[in-house]
């Protein structure tokens, strides 16, 4: 017997039906339906269409119920960029900030990333896996299913497998999908620091002793760079990037945060499936991101929680025609949040994005970023029923209120995963 779901009473159903990525105008339509229904079978959406359309099949008669009451009802939130495992956050260094201390002036002391390398080597498994777990209940409580993790916290061999597992442990024992990404060139680790040919040593520790593992055990779809001044070259990156590509793991980089390096340019170049940061891209970088396949990933949190002024420049980038997304890159050192909700409500008052260019940019146009599009990102029959209710009236109002988590019930693959506790279904 199919185990068939019938969700009624959205006020306003997002469903964002469409073709491909969505760039330039077509970035503000959200295909929606008002006094929208889902019928979900098994997990996977058999009908969408108004209450009127949906009730009338045959299937939806026999169907277990979930009135919405009017809220409003989207997909859920696929968060493509985060650093979900880590030991602890790094709430010493935000206090240096506030005093005036550059990220980079405290990496340069040894803060930053390797500080949260050293507290990751020390930590058990168990200890990581218990805060992930805590984390990954945040996420899906403020509307996220699907969300990528990337390893770099460990850069020795025992200890970014030890990441890579726990990713595939997590994706296996909760609800949320995990995309797995290894980011071993996240930063060159202290052992290799200040001899000569370090960092090339590093390189091929990460070739030699590090992709094999991971490549063979498929712990990880991605591979990641953070291609900036302070971490590593172009040339280094693109090396990294093409031996994971060996192995079978997909291109995506950390790209022009700090500082115009070219990496987004090199993202482009191996056909990358996402260039995330772009604070610093240049003209001719924002045409050429407008003319490619690679996705650009915004993440207005870091700019938010470093009090810097200048924000990636999405308007442009929308008029280029750039595939534009936004995540939140959770993570201990610039962007401590799980709230897609947040980062909507920053793209919208710091990025200039529309609600509407904002939503989708957080969940189909996310999806493509994940090459998950065929299967998550938007409300159409085949794809799975993954979706995020609001308690609101109308989505504008999702970003619009900033600070207070209104996600009230999450649902993956067919699946209640959250639901506030108010909530009687
Ligand atoms: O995406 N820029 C590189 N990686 C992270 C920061 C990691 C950290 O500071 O721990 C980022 O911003
Ligand atoms: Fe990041």
């Amino acid at each position: 017997m199919a185990d068939s779901l019938l969700i009624t009473g959205a006020s306003q159903l997002l469903t964002l039906r469409g073709h491909g990525p969505r760039r330039g105008n077509s970035l503000s339509n959200l295909s929606l339906i008002k006094d929208g229904a889902l019928l979900v079978r098994d997990g996977l959406i058999s009908a969408a269409g108004t209450r009127a359309e949906v009730e009338k099949l045959a299937e939806a008669r026999g169907a277990k119920k979930i009135d919405l009451g009017g809220r409003v009802a989207l997909p859920g939130f696929v968060d493509s960029h985060t650093h979900l495992v880590h030991a602890s956050s790094r709430a010493e260094e935000y206090e240096l900030k506030i005093a005036g201390a550059s990220y980079e002036e405290i990496a340069r002391k040894g803060g930053g990333i390797l500080n949260s390398v050293k507290k990751v080597r020390a930590a058990t498994s168990e200890a990581l896996k218990q805060r992930a777990l805590a984390a990954l209940k945040e996420f899906a409580a403020h509307g996220t299913t699907t969300l990528e993790a990337k390893s770099g916290y460990g850069l020795d061999v025992a200890s970014e497998l030890k990441i890579l597992r726990l990713h595939k442990e997590l994706a296996a024992e909760q609800p949320l999908e995990i995309v797995s990404t290894f980011l071993g060139a996240h930063m060159v680790p202290a052992e290799f620091r200040g001899k000569a040919g370090g960092a090339e040593r590093y390189i091929q520790m990460i070739e030699q002793k590090m992709l094999p593992h991971i490549g063979e055990g498929r712990l990880a779809e991605f591979c990641d760079v953070f291609c900036d001044r302070g971490a590593f070259t172009v040339e280094q990156s693109k090396r990294v990037l093409q031996a994971g590509r060996q192995w079978g793991l997909e291109p995506r980089v950390h790209a022009e945060q700090l500082s115009r390096t070219g990496a987004a340019r090199l993202a482009i170049l191996l056909r990358a499936a996402s260039c995330d940061h772009v604070e610093k891209v240049n003209k001719s970088d924002i045409v050429a991101l407008g003319k490619s396949e690679t996705v650009a990933t915004l993440l207005p949190g870091c700019d938010f929680h470093l009090g810097l002024k200048e924000y990636a420049p999405a308007r442009a980038l929308i008029e280029a025609g750039a595939i534009v997304s936004l995540a939140t890159d959770y993570n201990p050192g610039t962007s401590p949040t799980l709230s897609m909700p947040m980062i909507l409500s920053l793209a919208c008052t710091q990025l200039r994005m529309t609600p509407a260019e904002a939503i989708v940019a957080a969940t189909i146009n996310a999806a493509h970023a994940l090459q998950r599009e065929k299967s998550i990102g938007s409300l159409e029959v085949g794809k799975q029923a993954d979706v995020a209710v609001f308690e609101v009236a109308d989505y504008r109002e999702i970003p619009y209120y900033f600070g207070v988590n209104h996600c009230w019930m999450t649902v993956k693959r067919g699946r209640v995963i959250h639901v506030t506790k108010q909530a009687t279904i």
